[in-house]
């Protein structure tokens, strides 16, 4: 593996009476050369502790890091051969657009020759080209956002790491800058790093995401794998819409479970840890919950036996799907989204059918 965290713990002293915080907790992971790897949590869930650890800004307080073969405790952040892009751009105010991706060269003493060419290489792949001249206060946040990615790219790092780059930008931009880190990552095969609170962002950039949950890795894996097989409650309502249904395990056959939600018993995909008796949860994303009022798919003998009787609390449009809340019992509401033509009113009573491979007992932590 390319670049190893080995049991990382980071503790800050924390204020007033709180003692120590511990900000990263036994962190173990590994990230291929060439991969585009992101840290996803919530605020305060010790991305960024994480991201100045491997840059060399903070030292953790036990544990190893190793890149391509090397422990980097004793190599200051300037020889990690790194290099990073922050939110806030970080770019000089003073210098051209030009100057500022040639500084890191000229700290460096490559030649004037040298700088020129590596620049306009660079400027061209981040689509700079003509703005050499202009000044960072003369130029859109886009702009600027590419400036310090060229800046970051120019001194051909090993890895690149990324601290919520594009969290300034408005929606649309962030969306187009996206494709484009991701494009230049992969034409420069560079392992990148990448920290995000944007759960949409991490899917459509990354090779694998490590969801982290106060300072630990809750779920590491491809971006299928954390949406579709996320393992806690936690992943599960972190990435995505997801309903948690209460539910009492009374069998187990390979892969399903038998379990009662209420008086109603359904037949649902199983978990490792579940065993007969135990109090369980079950998971599944809005989209994957039929609504199958008069359908020939309740004739399904897995459809029959897989419907609970609903009533719509509120229908909403969203253009492209519907959005339901649906009672299903005594306090208990499902959230259902389809794209069919049929348009549910509040008020009106619905079956509502779960695929046994889409109904999944997760665990809460
Ligand atoms: N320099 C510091 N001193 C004290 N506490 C810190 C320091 N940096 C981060 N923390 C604390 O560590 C935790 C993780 O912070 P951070 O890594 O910034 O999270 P994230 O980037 O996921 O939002 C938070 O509780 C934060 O308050
Ligand atoms: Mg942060």
């Amino acid at each position: 593996m390319y670049l190893t965290l080995d049991h990382i713990t980071k503790k800050f002293p924390g204020r007033g009476q709180e003692g120590l915080v511990t900000a990263v907790d036994d962190l173990s992971l590994e990230i291929g050369k060439g991969e585009f790897f992101t840290f996803l949590g919530p605020s305060g869930c010790g991305k960024t502790t994480t991201l100045r650890l491997i840059a060399g800004f903070e030292f953790p307080t036990s544990g190893k890091i190793i890149l391509d073969g090397r422990q980097l405790e004793d190599v200051p952040p300037n020889k990690r051969d790194m290099a990073m892009v922050f939110q806030s751009y970080a770019i000089f105010p003073h210098l051209s657009v030009f100057e500022n991706i040639a500084y890191g060269l000229r700290i460096k003493k490559f030649s004037n020759d040298d700088i020129r060419r590596k620049v306009g290489q660079i400027m061209t792949l981040t689509k700079l080209t003509g703005l050499e001249n202009r000044m960072p206060n003369q130029m859109s946040g886009g702009q600027q956002q590419r400036v310090s990615l060229a800046r970051a790219l120019v001194v051909e790092p090993k890895v690149l790491l990324f601290d919520e780059p594009l969290s300034n930008l408005d929606a649309k931009l962030r969306e187009e800058m996206r494709f484009e880190i991701r494009d230049l990552q992969r034409r420069l095969n560079i392992t990148s790093i990448y920290v995000t609170h944007d759960q949409e962002e991490a899917l459509a950039l990354s090779d694998r995401i490590a969801i982290m949950n106060r300072g630990k890795l809750a779920q590491l894996g491809t971006p299928e794998e954390i949406y579709e097989l996320p393992r806690s409650k936690f992943v599960a309502d972190f990435i995505g819409l997801a309903n948690f249904l209460p539910a009492h395990v009374r069998a187990l056959e390979d892969n399903r479970a038998r379990v009662t939600v209420g008086d109603k018993e359904l037949v649902v995909t199983s978990m490792p840890t579940a065993a007969p008796g135990q109090a369980a949860l079950i998971f599944v994303r809005p989209s994957d919950v039929q609504i199958v009022n008069g359908d020939a798919s309740a004739t399904n003998a897995a459809a029959v036996q897989n419907v609970l009787r609903g009533q719509i609390i509120k229908a909403t449009y969203l253009g492209e799907k519907f959005d339901y809340r649906v009672r299903i019992g005594e306090g208990a509401e499902l959230r259902v989204q389809t794209r069919g033509a049929r348009r549910y009113q509040d008020g009106e009573a619905v079956q509502l059918f779960l695929p046994p491979e889409h109904a999944r007992l997760i665990g809460e932590e």
